[in-house]
């Protein structure tokens, strides 16, 4: 049962529950980019975001990586463990497309040939700058012995959902994870894996399934939502 509100983000809610170790995330009808500038009321995003972030984990959890997720609750509540929350997002790209693009001054869709892993430092006032390893332990962001971990868990994790993504017609082009420590003290993916926080292309059309519909408006969010939904429940 849903109890205090712990903390109220840009897409979701974090609840305390009757249980200490456990919370329930909610997954807000609200989509926002670039910082905050641009936001947007989407009837039914919660509820896409809440089913494809559960499937994920799920899938994640069967091929053994350590996860907050316990269960989907409802269609837009997933019960995790509580996690203390690492400062940093992992973002792991297979193709150029967003910052890395303008920052390198590459072309949208090149094709790296191996996936490239960055690191961007969680904190709203700098705007989420990309920081290094040494930056990382520099500022004590995450407990010493976890950067390889977090390291080679998101190559993982970009293996698992890239095979995942394309059985099911998708590109996977790039996406953010975020760690942190469990109440067992294991470093575990944390936070949600959604189309907010991956950038997805029908491998067919090449049509842009994820937010970068709603950042940059080329076409409804809801619908590119819904077409990945339904593509990863079929089998
Ligand atoms: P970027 O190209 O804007 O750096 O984004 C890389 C990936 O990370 C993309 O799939 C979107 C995701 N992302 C988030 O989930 N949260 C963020 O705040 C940002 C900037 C990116
Ligand atoms: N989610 C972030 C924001 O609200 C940035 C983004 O995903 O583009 O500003």
């Amino acid at each position: 049962m849903k109890k205090k509100v712990l903390y109220e983000g840009k897409a979701k809610i974090v609840y305390e529950t009757d249980e200490p170790d456990r919370l329930i995330l909610f997954f807000k009808d609200t989509a926002s980019a670039f910082d905050g500038e641009k936001k947007a009321y989407i009837q039914g995003k919660g509820v896409l975001n809440c089913q494809i972030s559960s499937l994920i984990f799920q899938i994640l959890g069967e091929k053994g990586i350590k996860t907050h997720f316990i269960k989907q609750l409802s269609e837009s509540e997933m019960l995790v463990w509580r996690a203390e929350r690492f400062l940093v997002e992992v973002v792991v790209r297979n193709i150029g497309a967003g910052s890395v693009v303008k920052r390198l001054g590459i072309e949208e869709g090149k094709v790296f040939d191996e996936p490239l892993l960055e690191l961007f430092y969680k904190n709203d006032e700098l705007h989420d700058p990309m920081i290094c390893e040494e930056h990382v332990k520099v500022l004590g962001l995450v407990p010493s012995e976890a950067i390889p971990l977090m390291k080679e868990t998101a190559l993982k994790v970009n293996e698992i959902l890239k095979d995942f993504f394309a059985s099911h017609g998708i590109t996977l082009v790039d996406f953010k994870l975020e760690f942190g420590r469990l109440p067992d003290g294991r470093i575990a993916v944390v936070d949600e894996i959604t189309p907010d926080s991956m950038r997805l292309w029908d491998i067919e059309t090449g049509e842009k399934l994820d937010k970068d519909r709603f950042r940059y408006d080329l076409g409804d969010l809801l619908e590119g939502y819904t077409k990945v939904l339904k593509k990863i429940k079929e089998s």
